[in-house]
């Protein structure tokens, strides 16, 4: 298939929902998910509600890509205006559910976390740039290709842009998945408090 924007579904409201059940379930592994929620069956409940939250910052102030409507795999991009999170526009894509779900003792736990990756990010693209929030395939579909067709249909867009696109990770294989499409780690970094690695990562403009 041609990379291609065009191939793959734009998600609107009504997708936020089923896309963060899967999305919690890409990420049911996920070591930064993980420290959050020790506990299994706490994380399997918790990570829709995150994903709820990332999903809808995505579709209000970005772009959110799935490979179909079944949702095989999802990727949350934000545009160079917006590659910043800011508090501002995380309390106003927020609601009340997800909130009262996640509870005020994560939301005050991830808060310290959260500002650290985002002075990371600030560091390493003070310039304009595609922030790559969140990408996840269900894993019953993992190593199918499903992200690579994700990352590829935006990475031709981003190239025709000669813009260049910034991410992190938490996870170690994932690492040498984004070198395979140019990415180069800029920094890797442990967040204070925590136990694991980070892996910030830049993919330079194309020429
Ligand atoms: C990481 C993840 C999104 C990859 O999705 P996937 O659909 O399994 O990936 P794909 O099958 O499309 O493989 C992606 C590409 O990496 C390549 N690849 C796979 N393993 C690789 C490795 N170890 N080293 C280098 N390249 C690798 C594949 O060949 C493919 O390249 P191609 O597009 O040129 O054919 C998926 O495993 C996932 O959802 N993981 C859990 C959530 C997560 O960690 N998300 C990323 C957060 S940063």
């Amino acid at each position: 298939m041609i990379a291609d924007l065009n191939n793959l579904v734009r998600l609107k409201e009504p997708q936020i929902k089923p896309a963060a059940e899967m999305l919690g379930r890409a990420f049911q592994d996920d070591p930064l998910f993980t420290h959050f929620f020790p506990d299994a069956s706490e994380r399997k409940s918790k990570l829709p509600y995150i994903f709820k939250f990332l999903i809808r910052y995505g579709v209000w102030y970005g772009e959110v890509y799935a490979t179909s409507p079944n949702l095989e795999g999802v990727a949350v991009w934000l545009p160079p205006e917006k590659a910043d999170m800011t508090l501002r526009r995380m309390i106003w894509s927020g609601d009340f559910s997800i909130l009262f779900n996640l509870g005020m003792k994560f939301i005050s736990r991830q808060r310290s976390i959260t500002d650290y990756i985002l002075s990371i990010h600030k560091r390493h693209a003070p310039f304009r740039h595609w922030f790559l929030q969140s990408i996840g395939v269900d894993p019953m579909f993992q190593g199918k290709g499903y992200a690579g067709t994700l990352l590829k249909a935006m990475f031709a867009r981003i190239d025709q842009e000669h813009l260049p696109c910034y991410l992190e990770t938490q996870n170690e294989k994932n690492v040498s998945i984004y070198q395979h499409y140019g990415f180069k780690v800029v920094e890797e970094f442990a967040i204070p408090g925590t136990e694991f690695s980070n892996w910030a990562m830049l993919r330079e403009k194309s020429s």
